[in-house]
């Protein structure tokens, strides 16, 4: 088992009351978490498919998400919180009198499920034990997302839920982080006054320091300081690991709240990340997904001397014995060059799936974007995955009916998504976020004609994702098992290395290889029969 110290040496006190601020107002959020049904997220988001959770790509907006990472690791910084939250009598439901215990509810990103993560191992490395429920939890967490609007009536219906617990147990201790809660900071208090603690992605281990206070007060902790690299995790399956590279994204996306909220972009020591990678093959990891806002741009800030290109990291990474698969999420395609492209072809553990955000087939909604890209740029960089892995499955992001996105301009989307045929999408409706330059622009579409755009694309996905899965009928075809059908408890459910989930039938454990002989493929699911785990071929 790989050790993780959880180091408070770094956890130094700031603590701020709730002050009044009366600015902003609420925002998205997206879905859910820990019983995930993810969506998935921004720069960051999609891939999903590879390692999502709900295990489907979804063509329809909301996407899954993951996991990760592990650890173990009572260091003797450690101490249990000296806060009175022991159980009362009266609650024979919650957990004994001498563990306490949490939950977390998780929206939005892979990033924030691996947040979440975190926080699971820090608060197992400070005594809590894991509630299976809410009501059954002395500390009531919600990791939070603001990439779109949708969701947010979703998080305040959660935290009503966490309000109504706290009036009937005032010691319970109810906490915000991640994204929403870094995107309002202290007016979370003055919305929520029931809520103890905020703080935002880069804030977790503040956390700690809050439950080790006496302080009763609502505090806040807003500012970025460090990774959470260095905090223990728990994985929720013991073979398959994240790899935080990159913190923040540098992008100028109109549309876009992420830079607000996790700030520019800072890039991880390559041999810290190397030894993570290693501890985490060491304790089992088989496959690893590297996570950041743009992981293609991984490295350019860092000092010469210690800088390596995302393409060497990817070798480094492949070399490690022990992780048989490698993915990343997410990439953009102005960082999409040659090189990477290239290790896709070379490096044995490296996928054949690509996420290639497209946004819009528009280069005139694209320029309003400030993607940096334009229509032919995007389609050149599919042309070169199709020349060096013509297999790879890609996937997208697309986002419907942005301002001033003409009927034309959509046309333009529809002929990209026909054209390219993604093995998968994440389509999304154009929502106006605090503070983002396209929320102030010109030409808001009608909710109407949005979501008629986006029947007329979802079509489209579909159909083309459906014709590209029926390549792999016929084929045999690896597959990492992640446990049982989620439809079918006769079946086993996993994941080829083009992230497709298949269903079959066979018998195997969770976190080994079996062939898969692929019988049938819709747009999201392969089926089939298993032939031999691999372990016996071998
Ligand atoms: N409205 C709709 N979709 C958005 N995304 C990001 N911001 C917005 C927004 N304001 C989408 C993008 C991104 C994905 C994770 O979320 O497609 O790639
Ligand atoms: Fe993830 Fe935050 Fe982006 Fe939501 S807003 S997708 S939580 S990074």
């Amino acid at each position: 088992m790989a050790t993780a110290l959880l180091d408070f040496s770094r956890c130094r006190p700031r603590l701020r009351l709730a002050e009044p601020d009366t600015h902003h107002s609420s925002r998205g959020i997206s879905a859910v978490a820990l019983t995930l049904e993810g969506l998935h997220a921004d720069s960051l988001g999609a891939v999903g498919g590879s390692l999502a959770r709900s295990g489907v790509l979804i063509f329809a907006g909301y996407a899954s998400e993951r996991r990760s990472v592990s650890g173990e690791n009572p260091s003797e910084h450690e101490r249990p919180p000296n806060r009175s939250t022991s159980n009362p009598p009266d609650n024979p439901l919650r957990s004994t009198p001498m563990a306490k215990s949490f939950h977390v509810t998780t929206f939005g990103c892979q990033m924030n499920v691996h947040d979440s993560e975190r926080m699971r191992g820090m608060l197992a490395s400070l005594g809590y034990d894991e509630a299976e429920s809410r009501d059954r939890a002395d500390l009531i967490l919600f990791n939070t997302c603001s990439i779109r609007e949708s969701a947010d009536s979703r998080f305040i219906a959660h935290l009503g839920e966490a309000k109504r617990l706290k009036s009937e147990d005032p010691e319970r201790v109810v906490g915000v982080g991640g994204c929403w809660a870094q995107s309002v900071k202290e007016e979370v208090f003055q919305r929520f006054p029931f809520v103890d603690v905020a703080f935002g992605p880069g804030q977790i281990h503040k956390l700690a320091e809050f439950l080790n206070s006496d302080s009763l007060s609502a505090q806040g902790y807003f500012e970025f300081e460090d990774f959470s690299g260095h905090l223990p995790t728990r994985r929720e399956r013991e073979f398959q690991g994240w790899l935080q590279i990159s913190q923040g994204c540098n992008c100028v996306c109109s549309y876009c709240i992420v830079p607000s909220t996790r700030g520019r972009e800072v890039s991880r020591d390559p041999e810290e990340l190397i030894l993570e990678a290693e501890a985490l093959a060491a304790d089992g990891v088989r496959e690893v997904t590297l996570l950041g806002q743009n992981v293609n741009s991984y490295g350019r800030e860092l000092p010469k001397d210690r800088r390596i290109s995302f393409a060497e990291l990817l070798a480094r990474v492949d070399a490690i014995e022990g992780i048989e698969r490698i993915r990343y999420t997410s990439p953009h395609p102005k960082d999409m060059n040659e090189d990477v492209i290239r290790a896709h072809a070379g490096l044995p553990a490296l996928c054949e799936q690509i996420h290639l955000p497209l946004q819009s087939g528009s280069s005139a909604v694209l320029k309003r974007m400030r993607r940096t890209y334009n229509r032919q740029r995007y389609m050149d960089r599919v042309a070169l995955i199709r020349e060096h892995v013509p297999d790879c499955a890609i996937t997208t992001d697309i986002i419907v009916g942005f301002p001033g996105e003409t009927e034309a301009d959509f046309t333009e989307t529809l002929e990209v998504a026909e054209e390219v045929g993604y093995d998968g999408a994440f389509t999304f409706i154009f929502s106006p976020r605090r503070e983002t330059e396209a929320a102030a622009m010109e030409g808001q579409l009608p909710h109407p004609v949005k979501v008629e755009r986006m029947e007329r694309l979802l079509e489209i996905v579909q159909r083309r994702a459906k014709e590209r899965a029926q390549r792999f009928v016929g084929r045999t075809l690896e597959v990492l098992v992640e446990g049982t059908s989620r439809t079918d408890e006769t079946k086993l459910r996993g994941r080829t290395r083009h992230g497709k989930a298949v269903n079959f039938e066979g018998v195997a454990a969770p976190g080994e290889f079996v062939e898969v002989e692929i019988e049938a493929a819709t747009s999201q699911t392969l089926s089939g029969v298993s032939v031999k785990p691999l372990s016996q071929l071998l």
